[in-house]
C-alpha cells in the first residue's frame, strides 16, 4: 500500500515536525496571536472534521454532495476522453470525489486519480478505501500542502489534468492568498485543462455563523484540538478548559473568522521551543478564516486568474457553487 502514496518535502522544513514548532513559535509572538488552521488536520484533527461534515448545521458538504452526485454526466461529458490526471487538492476523506471516481470508471473514462493532501493519515485512509473498493483504479496519493502540489503538478505537462478544490477549502486562505493560489494553479497547468473548486456561497447570516458554532460543540473541539496537538507534539501545557471556542462572522469581508479565546491570565509553556508565552484575560488565538462568496466574487477570481468559466453547478438551496474553469494561456 505504502508505494501508493509520496511525501513531497516542503522546501523549507527542516526535520519532521521542523515547521510545525518554528510556525507555533512565529504565530504566538505575534502581537496578535495566530497559527494556520492547516495544522488543524493531524489525525485526531481529521476524525474531529469527519464528525463536523456530519452535523445537522454544517450544510456545505451536503451541498457539495448533491451537486456531484446531480451533475457527474455532465462533469464526464465536460472532461471527453483521453488519459486524465484527476487531481484532488486538500482530498480528506474522498467521500464526495468517490461519487464521481465510481461513475467515471463505470464509463470507462481513462484516468489516474491523484489526492493530495497535508495530512498524511488522510492520504493513508483514502487510499486503503481506494483499494478496497476500486481495486482497477490507478492511484497516486502525494502528502503535501497547495503550493508544493502545485509544483508537482507543473511537472505533469504531458497530460491533461483535471483538478478538484472541493469543500470551500479555498476559503481557509486570506484574499490576497486566494489570487496567488489561482495563479499559481493556473500557471501550472497546461492550455485548455480543467478546474472544479467548491464555493460556499454568502447567504443569511444565521445560516452562516450556525455552521461554524454548532450546537454539538464539535467544531469548538475540532479548534481546541489544536492546543491539544501543541501539547502532544511540542510539549506545551496549554489547559484546554481555559479556552473557549469564538467564531465571529464579518459580513462586510463575507468570512468566518474562528479563535480560541483564553478566559484567564496565564503561561504556556511549550518544552520543545524552550519558551513561555503569556496569554491575557480574554486575548485572542486566531485559528481560522472561512471565507464565503458572491457570484461575482466567484466570476472574478476566475478572470483575474486567467480562467474561463465554463460552468457553474448548484445545490438546490443554492447554498453552494462548484465552478468548473478552464484554463486559457
Ligand atoms: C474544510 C476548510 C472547508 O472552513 O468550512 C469547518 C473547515 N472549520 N468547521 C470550513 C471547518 C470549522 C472547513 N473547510
Amino acid at each position: 500500500m505504502s508505494d501508493k502514496y509520496r511525501i513531497l518535502k516542503n522546501d523549507n522544513a527542516e526535520a519532521a515536525g521542523g515547521d510545525f514548532a518554528s510556525d507555533v513559535d512565529d504565530g504566538l509572538s505575534r502581537p496578535q496571536k495566530s497559527i494556520s488552521s492547516k495544522y488543524l488536520y493531524d489525525a485526531e484533527g481529521d476524525r474531529l472534521f469527519q464528525r463536523i461534515m456530519e452535523l445537522p448545521e454544517y450544510y456545505l458538504t451536503r451541498c457539495e454532495y448533491e451537486i456531484l452526485r446531480d451533475n457527474r454526466d455532465r462533469i464526464l461529458l465536460l472532461l471527453g476522453g483521453g488519459q486524465i490526471n484527476l487531481v484532488e487538492l486538500g482530498a480528506g476523506d474522498g467521500k464526495k470525489t468517490f461519487l464521481l471516481l465510481e461513475h467515471f470508471l463505470e464509463r470507462g473514462l481513462q484516468f489516474r486519480y491523484v489526492p493530495i493532501d497535508i495530512s498524511e493519515s488522510a492520504i493513508q485512509g483514502l487510499i486503503a478505501s481506494c483499494c478496497d473498493c476500486y481495486d482497477q483504479m490507478a492511484v497516486e496519493g502525494l502528502v503535501a500542502e497547495y503550493f508544493d502540489g502545485l509544483k508537482w503538478l507543473a511537472s505533469q505537462n504531458q497530460r491533461r489534468n483535471f483538478v478538484l478544490f472541493l469543500g470551500s477549502n479555498i476559503g481557509n486562505f486570506t484574499r490576497a492568498e486566494t489570487e496567488l493560489f489561482l495563479r499559481g494553479l493556473h500557471d501550472a497547468l497546461n492550455d485548455g485543462d480543467l478546474v472544479l473548486i467548491g464555493f460556499d456561497l454568502k447567504k443569511d447570516v444565521n445560516r452562516i455563523k450556525d455552521a461554524y458554532d454548532d450546537s454539538q460543540g464539535v467544531t469548538a473541539q475540532f479548534n481546541l484540538n489544536l492546543l491539544s496537538r501543541i501539547n502532544r507534539e511540542l510539549g506545551g501545557d496549554f489547559k484546554l478548559n481555559q479556552f473557549e471556542h469564538h467564531c465571529i462572522y464579518n459580513e462586510q469581508m463575507g468570512v468566518i473568522e474562528s479563535y480560541l479565546v483564553c478566559n484567564k491570565r496565564q503561561d504556556v509553556c511549550i518544552e520543545s521551543l524552550g519558551k513561555t508565552f503569556c496569554f491575557e484575560e480574554k486575548e485572542p488565538l486566531h485559528v481560522e478564516y472561512s471565507h464565503k462568496f458572491s457570484e461575482e466574487d466567484v466570476a472574478q477570481l476566475a478572470q483575474n486568474a486567467g480562467f474561463r468559466v465554463v460552468e457553474q453547478f448548484y445545490d438546490s438551496d443554492r447554498l453552494f457553487v462548484d465552478s468548473v474553469w478552464q484554463v486559457i494561456k
